[in-house]
């Protein structure tokens, strides 16, 4: 393949994810977004909460049962001259370290927020581990067919508790029963919006320039007079685009409309498109690799179980960071050294699986995994180098797991130890004694474990309280003090589900007396792989 051609593929790809609290219209805007890719006949279709088209494997059957969405796939669909991916993440709560590995693999973000309420919990979560690596942001501003809250007041609430500079792109005409639509700033055009068309791609009236008698007409002389007064206002008051600025993630184009409505959901895309970064390279132990670089190198950064009920297998979701995969190539899996043929890398667009012919930097394959896949593994087309970055966050919530039959220890372990190389949960086995304890971020995944170790291990396992309330990964530069620490502490020590050795403590005040009294000792709340 020419250059030309290979570095125009990469260039016309955008890689995002979208964070939002749960209920600001993710997958609302997910489905008009893939309306507009053509991905979608027609908006309504996405197997969401309500839509009972998720595959019936038991703990999908619970996650429904929740009314909550635990799967994460990718979506590729194709928007003006662009690729876009869009990288799903869980919203529920309980899944926050999947979803915090998934923003490692995006090159940009949407936030979403409902511009009734503001900036809510999760959301203000979510942008702090995108701050991690100064991820790009676009905003939506959602559900402005409802009443909603002053603009500048929800503009200034995210500069002030996000830190991140706004820039309004459109400004909202009305909102409620009163919403007429929105004057795109940076096109001088104002688009008027008609209820009731959420489910097509509209035919929408522009008008352009401000001083347009038909915006008069359109939306009436009051409105047009208290349009015009509110973006002198508005322009004076906060910041303009600045693409620089953004791509620091500084600064966040803000884009109003309702995805319930269809309504701005497309201007968003063009700003997408337009200004987020093509793909972007990635650190390894070795330096930085670039996505032009011609080899193919790429990292795990999650991997399903249960993706499809007839096939009953794991896929690892790999992102690629540069060059090209072509079916049938060979791959190097870096960390045990070993050269695999790859032909069934698969795509997930919206929903359905296909065979993947070739796939460039940017974009996301699935690799099935017959147990051998952890996440933080890397991928290449025969370089030895690992990329750095994916992290493990610390367990926020801990029990004692134990088998009802004791006789099966070893699946048991077995099967904790793959969940764990999942990121399904974390496992620690202290030092002193043959407890296994699992640690999860999110009580759901507590449930999770049970119901695929009896389906997937065929192990009857239950849960006991367990006096453990926070865990840290330790390190320790002198050889001889860690020891020391080892001996001294180790009551309190464990393995986790790659033999690291961590501390896990009954109180935090208990940790907090082991780090002034192990001043070498280093305690750290995320591990990477
Ligand atoms: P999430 O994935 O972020 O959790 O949000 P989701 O898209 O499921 O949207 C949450 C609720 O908000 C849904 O209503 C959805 O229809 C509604 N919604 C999303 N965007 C808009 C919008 O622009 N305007 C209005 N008015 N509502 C919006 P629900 O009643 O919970 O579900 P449903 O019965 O409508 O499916």
């Amino acid at each position: 393949m020419a250059n030309q051609d290979f570095l125009s593929e990469i260039n016309k790809r955008r890689t995002f994810a979208i964070i939002s609290h749960p209920d600001a219209g993710k997958t609302t805007i997910t489905e008009k977004v893939l309306l507009f890719g053509r991905a979608l006949q027609r908006a309504g279709t996405v197997k969401g909460k309500k839509s009972g088209q998720h595959a019936k494997s038991d703990w999908m059957e619970m996650e429904k049962e929740r009314g909550i969405s635990v799967t994460t796939s990718v979506m590729q669909f194709p928007y003006k001259d662009h690729l876009v991916n869009l990288l799903d993440t869980p919203g529920h709560e309980d899944f926050s370290e999947d979803t915090y590995r998934t923003l490692t693999a995006v090159d940009s973000c949407l936030m979403v927020i409902d511009a009734a309420k503001g900036v809510e919990a999760r959301t203000r979560k979510l942008m702090e581990v995108t701050r991690l690596r100064d991820t790009p942001i676009i905003t939506f501003m959602n559900k402005l067919d409802r009443d909603i809250r002053d603009p500048m007041e929800v503009m200034d609430e995210v500069e002030t508790e996000l830190k991140i500079a706004c820039a309004p792109v459109s400004w909202p005409i009305g909102s409620g029963k009163g919403f007429k639509g929105v004057y795109h700033i940076l096109r001088d055009e104002t688009i008027l919006y008609k209820s009731g068309q959420g489910h097509t791609i509209q035919d929408v009236r522009v008008i352009k320039g401000l001083d347009n008698p038909e915006l008069e007409k359109a939306i009436g002389a009051s409105l047009a007079d208290q349009l015009r007064e509110e973006l002198e206002l508005v322009m004076g008051a906060s910041h303009e685009f600045d693409r620089e600025l953004f791509l620091a993630g500084e600064l966040t184009p803000v884009f109003f409309g309702t995805a319930l409505g269809n309504f701005g959901v497309d201007h968003m895309l063009d700003g997408l498109v337009e200004w987020a970064p093509a793909p972007l390279g990635r650190e390894t132990e070795d330096g930085p690799v670039k996505a032009s670089e011609p080899n193919f190198s790429g990292f795990v950064f999650k991997i399903q179980a249960n993706m499809d009920p007839k096939h009953r297998d794991r896929v690892a979701f790999c992102r690629i960071v540069s060059g090209r995969y072509e079916k049938g190539m060979k791959m190097r899996h870096t960390r045990i050294g070993k050269d695999v043929r790859i032909s069934d890398a698969v795509t997930f667009l919206a929903g359905d699986r296909s065979l993947l012919e070739e796939a460039y930097a940017g974009d996301i394959i699935g690799l099935h995994n017959h147990g051998t896949i952890r996440i933080g593994d890397t991928f290449t087309s025969g370089d030895n180098f690992r990329f750095t970055g994916i992290p493990n966050f610390a367990p926020e919530l801990f029990k004692r797991i134990r088998l009802r039959d004791p006789l099966k220890q070893k699946q048991l372990l077995k099967g904790l130890i793959q969940l764990s190389e999942e990121g399904a949960v974390q496992v620690f086995r202290p030092l002193a004694n043959n407890d296994l304890i699992v640690g999860a971020v999110g009580v759901l995944q507590f449930d999770v474990v049970v119901a695929r170790l009896k389906a997937e291990y065929n192990v009857d396992a239950l849960y006991e309280h367990v006096n453990v309330s926070t865990a840290r990964w330790v390190y320790g530069k002198d050889a001889k003090k860690l020891d020391e620490f080892r001996r001294k502490a180790e009551q309190n020590l464990a393995l986790d589900g790659g033999d690291n050795l961590t501390y896990i403590a009954p109180t935090m005040v208990n940790l907090q007396l082991s780090k002034e009294r192990y001043p070498d000792i280093e305690f750290k709340e995320t591990r990477e792989h």
